[in-house]
């Protein structure tokens, strides 16, 4: 992609300078474009990082902190934790097995008997840091946590990005803390840059999904915070499994966004043979059944944030009555495709008393049977009446991951056995003394909950069997699977649960093993799709579909630098997962141009639009989200016909989401504008995709403003990908225009008001 920038800088040879005098000796590890110095004399000993910009060789920038601490280690013994950390003024520092390609830096604390050491190659366009440690005996030692640090010296002129759902930018001094896999670090990368002086890119570089946490202080160091695989065990020695990566990016510009030069990295890296896990299933597209890949349009029973929820709105008559209304007219405003549905509080339980069902968030992984309406209506008459008559797609909610302490499960089966076990204190392990503890969790529903670990064969037995019930004896044509990627993974210590201790694949493996299960059961996924919320992309192989609500929480805009969301999940992954839903609520409905935005917001990023709710009850704290009034109010018919329009022009285009991947915006002049009051958003919103084999780029232009805009639309094609002399046409024209180096296509556009326009252009094969 950047071949000819990166052509310029092969030439030179990764090397490494040492220089001593008495005890001080120096050195630095170069990539082509990052260079790297140490002094061992001082307490930190990576005292700089320079960067040169590849595409302005002129231009270099040295990222040094005297104040960040390079690694901090928690270290336990038989009777407690301790830490130790790379200023220890006792410490003595040396490198050794030095190579113009590689060198490890060495820290030897002598009361303690330990070295630590820090292992750096350079291996273009990285350099891999890898950490290990030597402790002077078998049994007595284990390592808790190794927090590795990056000094960094940010200013406010500096972007920040980070991997929270599908990709956030805010200003450089506002920090960041998210733990992976969750929807707070979906993917593993950090970084830094300004339009004034290049960049750090700051990664885990780990295909297999193992627990880390990620951050960033806003003032001193980014930070990659690792758990070894059976940690807290004794170790002789210990070597991270993985490294923590760092390469130089170019100054920002807007054709090569921060989110875009730092994820054309990590994609490097992810999709590098051996590809990481959840690459293997390749592409999505096999994967869907063709409704999934057509419902254009989603809704939801109704939720609220607290878990209080509205109990009519699962009772099946009720939710098909408010179905038939939306839909139906939906159909009669022009929409063709399937709509998808999340289904809530279907369930009853067994005692058939009304004042006695299953409320949501109590009684998992306990359900049936599913609600009978008084009219005698059940969840299945409604699923498939709702199928056959509108090509309405039911999921019903359930959960994959808590475990109601009060279940009848958890009761007759020993549900304890299952749970996730923490250390009561943090000491060395022994599956002899080791105190464990069951962490529980509360969502204000009443019961408490543990974590069910999904390594268990039991667990991963009873979703399968209820998945199965779900599809096979209640009509689901698919099951909303709650909490899988959108909380964070719990290390687990409990050895009879036949996993390597804290830390380890069997996190991912488990549910691996449980989402196997399930279609074992119930067939493959084009039979029976599953559905999850978030976006974390260790599960991209097990669900069909991500709920990211936590992508669209973040605007597109803010006029005071703080988070915005960049499209950075479907620059990387674009064509190997399916995305729908974001949170609306009554309140969109008094601000048009505003709730016209979230719609464009999700239009332009390839995700399936909607996850309307139909019912919910008032709550001061959450805001009110029912919107099957709103919707059914001959006020708001121009909403709803907006939707209509959304979803048929997604449908034109839903090969590019399904197969293509998102690249950053032309530029536009002038550019769109923040509006907004309460909500802050862009006037116009525009989304940018390239098709699977790169032939076809399409630019979408929503104006979700009240008024009609005007500008130019300047598109540099080889951002695109394509190259000098490549010929191609623009949609609606037989004109042939040749790429050329320099040479921009500008397009005049007149958008009217809440118009969407849709520019392509194909290559000429
Ligand atoms: C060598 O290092 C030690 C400990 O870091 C320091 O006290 C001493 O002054 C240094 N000696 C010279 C000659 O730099
Ligand atoms: C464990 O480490 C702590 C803190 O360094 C120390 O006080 C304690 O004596 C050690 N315990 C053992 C059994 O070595
Ligand atoms: C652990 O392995 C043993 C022996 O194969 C098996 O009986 C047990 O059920 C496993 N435990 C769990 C929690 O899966």
């Amino acid at each position: 992609m950047n071949s000819t920038i990166f052509t310029l800088y092969l030439l030179i040879i990764g090397i490494i300078q040492i220089s001593a005098s008495k005890n001080q000796t120096k050195f630095s590890l170069t990539t082509p474009s990052l260079l790297l110095q140490f002094d061992t004399s001082t307490s930190n000993v990576l005292s700089s990082i320079q960067s040169t910009d590849p595409t302005d060789p002129t231009s270099t920038r040295t990222f040094s902190n005297p104040s960040a601490t390079l690694f901090s280690i928690e270290i336990v013994n038989a009777t407690s934790l301790f830490t130790i950390d790379s200023k220890n003024p006792t410490a003595t520092r040396t490198l050794t097995s030095t190579t113009p390609t590689q060198t490890t830096a060495t820290w030897s604390y002598p009361q303690l008997s330990t070295t630590v050491s820090l292992h750096f190659t350079s291996s273009e366009p990285f350099i891999n840091i890898v950490p290990s440690i030597t402790f002077p005996d078998n049994i007595n030692h284990g390592i808790a946590t190794f927090t590795l640090s990056i000094p960094m010296n940010p200013s406010t002129e500096d972007a920040v990005f980070f991997p929270d759902s599908y990709g956030v930018e805010s200003s450089g001094t506002n920090g960041y803390s998210g733990t992976y896999p969750s929807a707070a670090a979906a993917m593993q990368h950090m970084a830094i840059s300004s339009s004034t002086g290049p960049g750090i890119y700051v990664a885990a570089h780990d295909k297999s999904g193992d627990w880390k946490e990620l951050g960033y202080d806003g003032s001193t160091c980014f930070h990659v915070k690792i758990v070894p695989v059976g940690a807290t065990k004794p170790v002789p020695t210990w070597s991270a499994e993985y490294s923590v990566s760092i390469a130089a990016l170019p100054k920002i510009t807007d054709s090569n966004p921060l989110y875009k030069s730092a994820s054309e990295l990590y994609r490097e890296f992810i999709f590098e043979e051996p590809a990481a896990e959840w690459l293997r299933r390749g592409m999505i597209k096999n994967r869907l059944p063709d409704h999934l890949k057509n419902s254009h349009v989603w809704l939801n029973t109704g939720w609220q944030c607290h878990d209080v929820f509205e109990d009519v709105q699962g009772d099946p008559a009720t939710a098909q009555g408010r179905v038939e209304d939306v839909v139906g007219l939906w159909r009669d405003l022009g929409m063709k495709t399937p709509v998808g549905l999340h289904y809530y509080e279907w369930q009853q339980g067994p005692d058939p008393d009304p004042s006695s069902r299953y409320l949501f968030d109590t009684h998992y992984p306990d359900y049936f049977p599913g609600r009978v309406s008084s009219s005698g209506t059940t969840v299945k008459q409604f699923s498939k009446t709702v199928k056959e008559t509108l090509d309405v797609y039911t999921y019903p909610y359930i959960n994959g991951r808590i475990f109601d302490l009060t279940c009848d499960s958890y009761i007759a089966d020993d549900g304890e056995s299952v749970c996730v076990k923490v250390p009561s204190s943090m000491k060395l392990f022994s599956s002899s003394n080791t105190d464990l503890s069951v962490p529980t969790e509360n969502y204000g529903s009443g019961p408490d909950f543990c974590i069910a670990n999904p390594a268990t064969e039991y667990w991963q037995n009873k979703i399968g069997a209820t998945v199965e019930e779900l599809v096979n004896e209640y009509g689901s044509s698919g099951v909303y699977i709650d909490q899988v990627a959108s909380a964070s993974m719990n290390l687990c210590y409990d050895p009879s649960h036949n996993h390597t201790i804290a830390n380890g694949h069997w996190w991912r493996n488990g549910y691996l093993g449980m989402f196997n299960k399930i279609h074992e059961l119930v067939g493959d996924s084009t039979n029976a799709p599953m559905v999850t919320e978030s976006n974390s992309e260790i599960y991209m192989d097990m669900v069909e579909g991500y709920l990211p609500l936590t992508a669209f929480a973040k605007p597109f805009a803010s006029s005071s630098n703080g988070n915005i969301l960049v499209p950075a999940f479907s620059f990387v992954y674009g064509g190997y997962y399916n995305a729908f839903g974001a949170e609306f609520y009554q309140a969109d409905f008094t601000d048009i141009p505003y709730l016209r935005s979230k719609i464009a917001g999700m239009l332009i990023t390839g995700t399936q639009i909607g996850w309307f709710s139909l019912g919910g009850i008032e709550d001061d704290a959450c805001g009110e989200m029912g919107l099957y009034d709103l919707f059914m109010d001959k006020e708001n018919l121009d909403v709803n016909q907006y939707i209509v329009d959304s979803a048929n022009i997604r449908s034109e285009l839903v090969d590019f989401f399904l197969n293509g991947r998102q690249y950053p915006n032309p530029v536009a002049d002038p550019a769109p504008k923040i509006a907004g009051t309460n909500w802050e958003y862009l006037d116009v919103m525009t989304g940018t995709w390239v098709s699977e084999h790169a032939s076809e780029v399409v630019v979408l232009l929503c104006n979700v403003a009240d008024s009609d805009k005007q500008f130019t639309l300047t598109l540099d094609f080889t951002t695109y990908g394509w190259k000098e002399g490549d010929q191609y046409k623009m949609d609606g024209s037989d004109e042939v225009f040749t790429v050329d180096s320099g040479n921009v296509q500008v397009v005049d556009m007149d958008v009217e008001s809440t118009g969407i326009e849709v520019l392509r252009f194909a290559l000429v094969q």
